[in-house]
């Protein structure tokens, strides 16, 4: 963990497929990553020898609404606390801009959901809340 190095940039488009494809997740058309990246209020990568190991990022608008997204630690580099000094970095962005009633959100993997509840998330359903929808666009 002492050689890992983290910083606020963006990853290329090679290394966001990259790191997608070593946790097994398929990536968007080449043409919509940059563009999609880019579209980001925050991002942050961690790097090792250079090499990238990790990264999370943010959207949002700026003030009302933040979403967490890609928030990825290569498998060779999990259990080491990075993924932790990730969500750490990412949430101390939101704690300096949100203000009351800003919504914060991210849809956890499953079997993740731990990960995140230490910041404050909670798990949906709940009594007020349904269980949130998406939806894979062009995939059946
Ligand atoms: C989830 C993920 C980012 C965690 O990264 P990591 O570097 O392995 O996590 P850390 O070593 O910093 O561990 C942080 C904490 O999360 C816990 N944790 C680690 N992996 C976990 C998992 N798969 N599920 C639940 N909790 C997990 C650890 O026990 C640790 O707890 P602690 O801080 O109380 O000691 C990483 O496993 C990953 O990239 N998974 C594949 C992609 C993914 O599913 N991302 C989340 C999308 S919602």
């Amino acid at each position: 963990m002492d050689d890992i190095v983290l910083k606020e940039e963006f990853p290329s488009a090679e290394e966001y497929i990259r790191l997608r494809t070593l946790v097994g997740w398929t990536s968007p058309a080449a043409e919509a990553i940059e563009p999609g990246l880019h579209g980001s209020v925050f991002c942050v990568c961690a790097r090792a020898q250079g090499q990238i190991v990790g990264m999370a990022r943010i959207i949002g608008d700026g003030g009302l609404v933040y979403y967490i997204q890609d928030v990825i630690v290569d498998p060779a580099r999990q259990g080491e606390g990075i993924g932790r000094r990730l969500m750490d970095r990412t949430m101390e962005y939101v704690r300096q801009r949100a203000v009351q009633h800003t919504i914060v959100g991210l849809m956890a993997a499953k079997g993740k959901e731990s990960f995140y509840q230490p910041y404050g998330f909670n798990i949906r359903p709940n009594d007020r809340s349904g269980p949130g929808m998406t939806m894979f666009w062009g995939v059946d």
